[in-house]
């Protein structure tokens, strides 16, 4: 394990994508990792978790779990809680998302909640295209990318949900509905703000379903997603921006998943809900080490 540890910090691809270029020292490499680029490890609820729920979930998560350096933790619960929850965190390292949102500031649109409304209670994130959304609400990569130039607009991060259904995957098309999401949504975005980007890949097979795409898997794609983004950027931006893993993500499988080289944090369903589970996913050992 030691080994492969080695062989990441030292790779030139991790070098350039953690910013240790321009006369840096190799010795600087684990401050800057911590410094340059958290992971992040989001919880989305779902239609999960009434206000009393939320609220002792993220006092009992803060109390639980000891400083993070190089991560931060994410809670999305559903809009009746934003609130309650954002008055809850008292963590620097504790953010909180919405699941979603409306691309304008306000008007007659029964039913949506809006970028603006979002910031007033104080979200930092906000998911989007999740499957869920695209598949059970119809959501399309044209209102995923008005959405995603209003999280910005209205001073948020998005994180962008992409992922192929099964016989998509089946048929070999992985890549090119991948590739038509990310182009489809991202379409128009600046530099500056593409690299505060997250990106959650989610292959719709595995949410929910406890089949986990296998961490070889997962890397290929995350890996080209990476490789999207250098092509819509460039190499620098790309490297900054933080791809997610989701789908049946668990206490057991998040060592080996963190692990890989384009894998930058998780977005977590399921096993988000209880404090124990998450718990161990937050203080996840990229490397499989044991205490
Ligand atoms: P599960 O972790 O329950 O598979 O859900 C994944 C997901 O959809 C997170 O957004």
């Amino acid at each position: 394990m030691f080994d492969a540890k080695l062989e990441y910090y030292s790779s030139l691809e991790h070098k350039v994508r953690w910013g240790i270029i321009n006369g840096a020292q190799s010795t600087d490499v684990e401050g800057i990792m911590m410094n340059e680029k958290k992971s992040l490890i989001a919880a989305n609820w779902k239609m999960f978790k009434t206000l009393t729920e939320a609220v002792s979930f993220t006092e009992s998560l803060q109390r639980e779990v000891g400083p993070l350096e190089d991560r931060e933790v994410v809670i999305a619960p559903p809009f009746t809680a934003l609130a309650a929850v954002r008055n809850a965190i008292w963590r620097a390292d504790f953010k909180l998302a919405a699941q979603n949102c409306h691309w304008e500031e306000k008007g007659a649109f029964t039913g949506e909640v809006s970028g603006a409304m979002l910031r007033d209670v104080g979200c930092d994130w906000v998911i989007l295209g999740h499957s869920e959304r695209r598949h059970i609400f119809g959501e399309t990569n044209e209102t995923i990318q008005k959405k995603l130039a209003a999280v910005f607009r209205f001073g948020m991060l998005p994180m962008l949900c992409v992922g192929e259904l099964l016989d998509e995957r089946e048929s070999g098309n992985t890549f090119a509905v991948i590739g038509t999401q990310l182009d489809r949504a991202l379409a128009g975005l600046d530099a500056d703000r593409a690299g505060q980007l997250a990106i959650a890949y989610e292959p719709v097979w595995a949410i929910g379903t406890g089949k986990t795409a296998t961490p070889e898997q997962a890397q290929e794609v995350h890996a080209f997603i990476r490789e999207r983004c250098a092509s819509l950027w460039d190499k620098m931006i790309a490297n900054r921006i933080r791809i997610m893993y989701g789908g049946s993500v668990k206490p057991d499988n998040v060592d080996v998943l963190m692990a890989q080289t384009d894998i930058d944090g998780m977005l977590v369903g399921g096993a988000s809900l209880e404090v124990e589970s998450f718990k161990r996913i937050v203080q996840y050992q990229p490397f499989g080490e044991t205490n």
